[in-house]
């Protein structure tokens, strides 16, 4: 049976404003990184996936290139949905793309030429069937690339229709504040900064989040669960259905002492809240003004509904900050640091 989208999709959410842009997004945004490949098509667990959070107000769904398995399967996948059942809602959605890891062989399959990210766009847009993408985002900073070139093909992007917004993900505060001067020099807002940052990797607070509310650019948290670590999910053993054991992004090594001694207390602190660790998590992700969105993945309908259930208590008291703070302190997690160092 075709889908038919929940009229009351739009009741529960605040959307919140993304900078200064004219964009409001959702508080939760949904990431194809992980459980949405594969050669033939996406499981029907995933599918669910993309119908359970539209029906209940995710407009957002975040992808990039190399997104699978296979690399770019996410995407094709995605464009199928998106050619049937989500074919008529097209104009209700923020659907966003990135390049900048290696996608193909060669000297132009990754980092910030123009060359890469133009063409990888052309691709990303075949695959998802679409004629353009609202977001697109340089993946990471390329500190061979000169930032003006890669700020040209940004623009370019905006100035032939294919993507409506830009972005960057994973760049330092003084890259973004260079890219953004850039990016206005060429008649082009930077709309929104995709970082990692959870209770385990706080790298953000140090400067980026100021940088971000001066400049008026949006913020979307990537991670804010730290790959489902934080969860019960390793407190006792490694489940066979988990992404440590899918031996993809997530090393068991990840999993400390000192690591296991924070999930439990923060753990007890969720639970006074009314919230499980997962849903405090991304309360907290979102305490933040400057805080658009937190960008989170999902294994599972459950999963997600269990994430989305989080909107349900977003304050904190001064109290229980200043608990939280004892125990959300940096793990070496953050894969993604290269390309945010100075
Ligand atoms: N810009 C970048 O460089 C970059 C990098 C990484 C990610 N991203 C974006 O951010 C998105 C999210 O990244 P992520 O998947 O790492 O985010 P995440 O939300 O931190 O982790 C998602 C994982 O946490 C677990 N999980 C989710 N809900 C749960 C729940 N209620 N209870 C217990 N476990 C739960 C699941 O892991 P299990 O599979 O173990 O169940 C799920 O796959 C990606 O899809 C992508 O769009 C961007």
């Amino acid at each position: 049976m075709a889908y038919k989208a929940n009229n009351k999709r739009y009741k529960k959410l605040e959307y919140r404003r993304s900078g200064k842009s004219g964009l409001l997004l959702p508080p939760i945004t949904l990431g194809l990184w992980h459980n949405f490949g594969g050669k033939k098509s996406m499981t029907k667990e995933a599918k669910k996936m993309l119908f359970r959070a539209f029906d209940r107000g995710i407009t957002h769904f975040d992808l990039a290139n190399n997104y699978g398995p296979p690399a770019g399967s996410a995407e094709e996948n995605f464009g199928k949905v998106m050619n049937s059942d989500f074919k008529k809602y097209r104009d209700e959605m923020i659907i966003s793309s990135k390049a900048g890891y290696h996608m193909w062989d060669g000297p132009y399959g990754e980092w910030g030429s123009k060359k890469y990210l133009t063409a990888s766009l052309d691709q990303s847009l075949k695959r998802m069937k679409l004629e353009y993408v609202d977001i697109f985002y340089s993946h990471r900073f390329d500190p061979l690339t000169p930032l003006e070139e890669t700020a040209d093909a940004l623009a370019q992007a905006v100035n032939q229709g294919k993507a409506l917004y830009v972005g960057i993900s994973s760049y330092s505060s003084k890259q973004t504040i260079i890219i953004n001067k850039l990016l206005k020099q060429r008649g082009i807002s930077c709309l929104i900064h995709q970082p990692s940052y959870s209770m385990l990797n706080r790298w953000i607070e140090k400067d980026l989040l100021d940088t971000l509310k001066k400049l008026g650019i949006g913020c979307i948290a990537f991670s804010p669960l730290a790959q489902g670590m934080l969860s019960g999910k390793y407190l006792k053993t490694i489940p066979k259905v988990s992404r440590i054991s899918d031996n993809s992004s997530l090393d068991k090594k990840m999993i400390t002492q000192s690591y296991l001694v924070k999930i439990k207390e923060l753990t007890k602190i969720a639970k006074k809240r009314g919230q499980s660790l997962p849903q405090m998590a991304l309360s907290w992700v979102l305490r933040h003004q400057t805080m658009t969105s937190a960008l989170i993945g999902a294994r599972t309908v459950k999963q997600l509904d269990e994430c989305l259930d989080s909107q349900n208590n977003l304050n904190f008291s001064k109290s229980e900050l200043n608990e939280i703070n004892k125990y959300a302190k940096e793990e070496k997690i953050n894969l993604w640091a290269t390309s945010s160092k100075d």
